[in-house]
């Protein structure tokens, strides 16, 4: 498969093993609503926030949609669009090193795109799919990349969106009135949901001879392909021979003879003689298309804007969030992505509309979807995409003196900071890190998998993950507590204290402590492998 080239690239590839893990901390006044809703809004950089969500997230995610900065070079925007942020470049100065000062902008882009697209794909389901709005600017890279990360057998669509509701008579050029969301899934056989039919598609089925069997359209009764075997005359009652259509009928002479006598094909006065009646009840939901032109069903960037501003009613429209997405847009994605239980991942989030598209579609078919986003920036993250969310969740008055309050959504989320990293910079575990945090990290460490459940550290027991099951002895650093008598060392007393694996357990119960005076034969003995953290965990 071609491969795209870029400086910095070399310096990037494995970038994501070595973003360190941090701790998350949450702010309670920040957060609304029913905090136990499993909605999170992560501010802060989101190579760095993936990569603390991983040990609870991984795998688990149905849907991602991200709609990160098109790198347009546009640097008048609220949010610098062309990655010269100051963390993006604080960044990429220390990671790419002095390369970075001859990066042009594509390859600053992919540099930044890169490790997180990788890590985003560590966090879908078996049955994921990720979709990633992009423009002209970086469309042929990002799909370049995709095929790399994703595989270009999980390509599932390149999707035409629009986004202008008018063109642009001044354009030099073209008028650009579209851009494009790219979807790739984890697995090449996934499939997605259909969506409901609407009122304009069934417009053209109806029931003028009372059919029990509801409202119909005459259907094709022809062969899709040439079929010899399959021309032959029909007897119509009026005594007329009818002759086959030129690729044949579409069905043999016995069975159009059982659809004649159900009711399914019916003789008619025109020349053609026979219809077939194709009922509305039959029908399936729509595949999804990949145009998204409609702009009542999927909106447009200016009437994003307009959503924005009926919530922030007091902001000036010159100083509302520049980029936001239509609500409608997110949600198609999401019924053609999700289903009630589904969680729903966006780490470029801006304005939080795929947080408000998750609480609309929840509200209209009574799922329990779940979303978690990440904003950088501060200011946007509290001021703008938890305030939206707030404000969608507990209902907000649009301004102006006729209009009703919006009646709200429901449900609520957690707005979280990052903390400090795991381990400090002499490789030992950070004296923040509680039993619970570390118990995360060291099973997701261990297994691959997100923790079962969090724990409280009332017990070494951390959890079982197929044929392993982990345990942690560790207690926060306490002043003059020698290792072994705050527990962080697995002794022979420990060991037969150990909580025991359930009844008929075949395999290994892996030990984390700092150290272990148990011999090497009782280890065995007992199906124990002991690992030394914080050494045995670092490098996970
Ligand atoms: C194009 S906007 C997303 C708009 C969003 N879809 C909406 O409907 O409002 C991109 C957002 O990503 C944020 N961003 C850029 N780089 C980021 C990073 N490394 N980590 C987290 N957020 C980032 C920007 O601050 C900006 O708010």
């Amino acid at each position: 498969m071609p491969e795209l080239k870029w400086i910095g690239k070399d310096a990037i590839v494995n970038h994501h093993r070595e973003v360190p893990y941090r701790l998350l901390h949450c702010d309670s006044e920040l957060s609304a609503g029913n905090a136990d809703s499993g909605n999170l809004l992560v501010q802060g950089d989101n190579l760095e926030a993936l990569k603390a969500l991983l040990p609870y997230y991984a795998g688990k995610v149905k849907c991602i949609y991200i709609d990160p900065p098109y790198n347009t070079g546009n640097e008048n925007w609220v949010y610098n669009d062309n990655v010269n942020s100051g963390e993006i470049k604080q960044w990429l100065g220390k990671v790419v090193g002095k390369e970075a000062e001859d990066l042009s902008r594509h390859d600053k882009w992919l540099c930044m795109m890169y490790p997180r697209l990788r890590l985003l794909r560590e966090f879908l389901k078996e049955d994921g799919v990720i979709f990633v709005s992009i423009d002209d600017n970086e469309n042929h890279h990002l799909r370049a990349v995709m095929n790399e990360i994703f595989g270009s057998n999980c390509f599932v669509a390149d999707i035409i969106w629009r986004s202008a509701d008018s063109s642009n008579n001044d354009a030099k050029k073209v008028s650009m009135d579209h851009n494009y969301t790219i979807a790739y899934s984890k697995r090449p056989d996934w499939i997605s949901f259909a969506l409901p039919r609407s009122e304009e598609n069934n417009a053209h089925y109806s029931n003028p001879d009372d059919d029990p069997n509801g409202p119909w359209f005459a259907g094709n009764l022809s062969s899709p392909n040439p079929r010899e075997n399959l021309r032959y005359q029909i007897s119509h009652p009026d005594g007329r021979a009818l002759e086959p259509p030129a690729n044949g009928w579409r069905w043999s002479k016995q069975q159009v003879e059982e659809k004649i006598a159900s009711g399914e094909i019916v003789f008619t006065d025109t020349s053609r003689g026979i219809l077939r009646k194709t009922y509305l009840k039959d029908q399936k939901g729509l595949a999804p298309s990949s145009l998204w032109v409609d702009i009542d069903e999927t909106g447009h960037n200016r009437n994003a804007k307009y959503e924005l501003k009926n919530i922030f009613p007091e902001v000036p429209t010159s100083e509302l969030f520049p980029t936001p997405k239509p609500t409608k847009f997110v949600e198609k994605i999401l019924r053609i992505a999700t289903k009630a239980d589904d969680l729903v991942m966006d780490t470029f989030s801006g304005s939080g509309t795929t947080g408000h598209a998750v609480l609309n579609l929840n509200k209209q078919d009574g799922g329990n979807r779940q979303f978690i986003l990440v904003e950088m920036d501060e200011k946007i993250a509290s001021e703008i995409t938890g305030e939206r969310l707030r404000r969608v969740v507990n209902g907000y008055d649009k301004g102006g003196d006729s209009v009703k309050p919006v009646e709200g959504l429901g449900g609520g989320f957690r707005y979280c900071r990052l903390g400090t990293p795991l381990f400090d910079e002499f490789g030992d575990i950070d004296g923040a890190v509680s039993f619970p945090d570390l118990a995360a990290h060291v099973f997701f460490s261990e297994t691959g998998a997100p923790i079962p459940q969090r724990v409280d550290g009332s017990t070494p027991l951390v959890g079982q993950h197929g044929a392993q099951i982990v345990y942690l002895l560790y207690s926060e650093p306490e002043q003059g507590f020698a290792r072994i008598e705050a527990g962080n060392v697995l002794t022979p007393d420990m060991l037969t204290n150990l909580p025991a694996a359930p009844d008929g357990f075949v395999g290994e119960r892996v030990v984390y402590a700092e150290g272990c005076t148990v011999s090497a034969d009782r280890l065995k003995a007992e199906g124990i492998v002991f690992k030394q953290i914080p050494y045995s965990i670092q490098g996970a």
